[in-house]
């Protein structure tokens, strides 16, 4: 009879393992956008990531991000529009919450977790550095592992980003190309990490 238990529990637990093993990592694009710019550079980056196996996505305005769902993010990647050659105020509110919820969560925060950021600006060289580097600091103060991008010429490494008040103005092709390949790289390393954090 022990046995026998001993046999059920043994099963159990190498159940639990496999499918620990499965589940799938977990990113969260939070974005905020005015007027739809952001947004736009946030569903390229989402496609992106999407190509990558064993991968699961939660794409929410950073108004509607719950605390679960920062909590259970094994990668965050933050989109914003430049305003006031900065992120936005609800960009920076958001980079708070993260930090009161994983503060609350544990004693780790981001540790063994990556984030990113993207920008959308009205014109070049008008803050999508500083919006970044602000982002990616307060990331890095919560102890993430941060992931830049590449674009087609080799250049990019802050993150995604797209000038939209030029002629016509907007997000375009190059700018999704470039958000989509980050999204890629993004949801490639996390799994990466989280897979080599297992081991
Ligand atoms: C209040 C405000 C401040 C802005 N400040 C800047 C700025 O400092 N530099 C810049 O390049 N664009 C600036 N912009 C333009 C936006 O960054 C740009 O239009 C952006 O693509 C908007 O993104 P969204 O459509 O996702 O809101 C500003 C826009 C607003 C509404």
């Amino acid at each position: 009879m022990a046995r026998l238990i001993l046999r059920f529990l043994a099963c159990t637990l190498l159940t639990a393992t496999a499918a620990g093993a499965a589940s799938p990592v977990r990113i969260l694009i939070a974005y905020h956008s005015r007027t739809g710019n952001t947004e736009k550079m946030a569903a390229a980056v989402r496609e992106g990531a999407a190509s990558v196996a064993g991968v699961e996505i939660v794409l929410r305005k950073v108004a509607e991000v719950t605390s679960d769902d920062i909590v259970k993010a094994d990668g965050i990647v933050l989109g914003t529009p430049v305003e006031w050659g900065n992120l936005s105020a609800e960009a920076k509110r958001f980079l708070d919450r993260v930090g009161e919820a994983l503060g609350k969560a544990g004693t780790t925060w981001g540790e063994g977790r990556t984030a990113a950021v993207f920008c959308t600006a009205g014109n070049p060289s008008n803050g999508q550095e500083m919006a970044r580097m602000s982002a990616i600091a307060a990331f890095l103060g919560m102890r993430f592992a941060i992931v830049g991008g590449v674009n087609e010429d080799g250049f990019g490494s802050l993150g995604p980003q797209a000038v939209t008040g030029g002629k016509p103005p907007g997000v375009n092709d190059r700018d999704r190309a470039e958000a989509r390949r980050f999204g890629e790289r993004f949801a490639r390393l996390t799994r990466q990490l989280r897979t080599t954090a297992a081991q």
